[in-house]
């Protein structure tokens, strides 16, 4: 068994010194022994001192010359190709991560943006295909801000005090933010998040730092980039949008127009852009009914080469009824409308099919 040298010398320091008591032998040793005894605890206070600080300063771990090395305009094609009908916003978002990774250091966020709009219109799906983008080995860190209701919320975001129940597992932004700086971080939903939850926030994007209540380490932001979420302000918005098109009025009226929302002005400064993702016109839906056609089948490994427009029409006709809820019903519908032909195509060993709307059934045809 390994012993600690340390702990051998306060061992044999505790005979002698005990001998010495008892037996009052080795008095000369006694100076000896004291000097050793506050070698030892200084020793140890070092150590313990510098093991703390690495630590707290987990935020040294980020490779800032990394950041500023990376490029990340080269992904604005990939990520319009992916999410539908909101070219603008993408680009927007992009050029700010690329300005974010040029001028990274410590102290500040690599972008944070706050995305209004109707349901189901590519919000958290943008966030997502940002963090594939961005960081493609690290999981975006998704939280639902209404599970952020309470004012005791605030600690299972930054962790509960020593003590507490479940300060031993942290934060659930602290956390996985400690283990992995490199992060996206998706705020679904903010405005439903309590307003102290939403204070946490206010040193968060404001210096890219925190303290973790429970492990008390701090945890650092500086190569995260923050999405929230939001569903309220989408009309308000849409009109300021279709007043003006300058970038800098959009902005100052957009804040206006979410504070109004219930949003405090000190927050909403903090965020690097506000951007409206609206409801996506018809022709941006048949897209999207496309790409999740061809996601749908590819997990069987059949890729779909041509999909007609009839089969987009229909969907997009069923998919009225949901419409409110924008393309979200959409993955679903198309599951069950092309399902019963996927069998029929994996029967016949095809890899590579056409998928029609035969007139007569209503069925999906498929032919290869
Ligand atoms: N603009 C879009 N382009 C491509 N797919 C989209 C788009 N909007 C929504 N989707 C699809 O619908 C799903 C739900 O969208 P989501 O981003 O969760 O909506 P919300 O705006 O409510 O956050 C996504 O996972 C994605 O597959
Ligand atoms: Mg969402």
């Amino acid at each position: 068994m390994k012993m600690n040298p340390l702990f051998m010398l306060m061992v044999v320091l505790g005979i002698v010194t005990g001998m010495y008591t008892i037996y009052g032998i080795f008095p000369v040793s006694m100076p000896i022994i004291f000097v050793c005894s506050l070698a030892g605890f200084f020793i140890r206070l070092n150590q313990f001192l510098v093991e703390r600080r690495k630590q707290t300063d987990a935020g040294a771990a980020i490779d800032f010359t990394m950041l500023r090395a990376k490029q990340f305009t080269p992904y604005a094609g990939w990520l319009k190709e992916n999410v539908r009908g909101h070219d603008a916003v993408t680009d927007h978002v992009v050029s700010h991560i690329q300005q974010g990774l040029a001028v990274a250091a410590p102290g500040q966020a690599l972008g944070a943006f706050l995305l209004p709009g109707p349901t189901g219109t590519g919000k958290t799906f943008l966030a997502e295909m940002v963090a594939k983008a961005l960081y493609k080995d690290s999981e975006p860190l998704l939280l639902s801000m209404s599970q952020y209701k309470s004012p005791q919320d605030v600690f299972t975001l930054i962790g509960p005090p020593p003590g507490y129940q479940g300060y031993e597992i942290g934060g659930s932004l602290t956390r996985p933010v400690l283990e992995n700086p490199y992060r996206v971080i998706i705020l679904d939903e903010f405005e439903k998040a309590h307003l102290d939850v939403q204070h946490c926030f206010y040193d968060i994007l404001d210096c890219a730092q925190c303290h973790e209540k429970s492990s008390g380490k701090m945890v650092h932001f500086d190569a995260c980039v923050f999405f929230a979420t939001c569903n309220c302000g989408a009309d308000a918005l849409r009109a300021i949008w279709a007043e003006t098109s300058d970038p800098g009025l959009r902005s100052g009226r957009a804040r206006e127009a979410m504070a109004r929302e219930g949003f405090e002005r000190p927050l909403l400064a903090r965020f690097t852009d506000i951007l409206l993702m609206d409801q996506l016109p018809p022709m941006e839906i048949a897209e999207v009914a496309c790409l999740q056609i061809a996601k749908y089948w590819r997990q069987y490994g059949i890729e779909v080469t041509y999909t007609s427009p009839e089969l987009l029409v229909d969907a997009i006709r069923r998919n009225v009824e949901f419409q409110d809820y924008g393309v979200r019903q959409l993955a679903g519908l198309i599951r069950e409308i092309t399902s019963p032909s996927i069998e029929e195509a994996r029967r016949t060993g095809a890899t590579r099919v056409r998928l029609e709307l035969d007139k007569n059934t209503g069925q999906v045809a498929v032919s290869t």
